[in-house]
């Protein structure tokens, strides 16, 4: 694995060129024992060309952590454009605030701090404005879920990316029931299935191992 890492450092080094304030939220949380579970710099520089590539100028994402996706998300975004960023942990959510209000970004984010099937529930009762992306990262188990409110906040045209779905290929191996498992897979199955979107998923190797997202358009 480790020429993947390097190989992926050495893309970072030409490529990405992260700003300072994101270098050091994330250089905070290798400091700690809390989990590099953020999306990898050149993932993050991924969505934030999705963003662009999709004119996104609101954006929801499930799943805050300390904000380093959001920053990026954020970075894409029209001086008009919102991220609404949904994080069930209060520890989390604060967090991420600080470091977004550190970066400038405060203007552009929105955290709302809660579980993120209630949040997307209560923005479907408010009737919230269609998102043009949604960034799915949050509960694993709860991706059908979030699939299934997310399509109610959205129209066509709009982006889905979610997170962490190769599981290390345990997908297809369907005597695996644990509750990420199925989630996932479940996840992954109901976009295959539904004719309201578009979708691919992408297998990635980098500094996080193996992985991949899926990648949907709603018609
Ligand atoms: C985990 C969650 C993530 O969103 C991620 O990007 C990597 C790992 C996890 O729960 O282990
Ligand atoms: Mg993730």
């Amino acid at each position: 694995m480790e020429i993947w890492t390097n190989n992926d450092l050495w893309l970072h080094k030409n490529l990405i060129k992260e700003d300072a304030a994101l270098t050091k939220a994330s250089d905070a949380i290798k400091n700690t024992n809390l989990p590099q579970m953020e999306v990898s710099p050149a993932m993050g520089k991924f969505l934030y060309l999705l963003a662009k590539i999709a004119g996104a100028k609101r954006i929801l994402e499930l799943g805050t952590y300390y904000g380093y996706s959001t920053m990026w998300l954020a970075k894409s975004l029209p001086c008009d454009g919102i991220v609404i960023s949904l994080e069930s942990c209060a520890l989390f959510a604060d967090m991420a605030q600080e470091n977004i209000n550190e970066a400038g970004l405060s203007d552009k984010v929105s955290i709302i701090q809660g579980d993120a099937a209630a949040l997307l529930k209560k923005l479907i009762v408010e009737k919230a404005d269609p998102f043009d992306m949604i960034f799915i990262d949050a509960h694993k188990p709860s991706y059908p879920e979030y699939l299934e409110l997310s399509l109610l906040l959205s129209k066509p045209g709009t982006v889905i990316c979610g997170d962490n779905v190769v599981r290390e290929g345990e997908l297809p191996n369907i005597s695996n029931t644990s509750p990420i498992i199925t989630g996932v897979r479940e996840f992954i199955e109901a976009l295959g299935t539904l004719e309201s979107v578009e979708s691919t998923a992408i297998q990635t190797v980098g500094i996080k191992g193996y992985d991949g997202f899926t990648l949907s358009v709603v018609k």
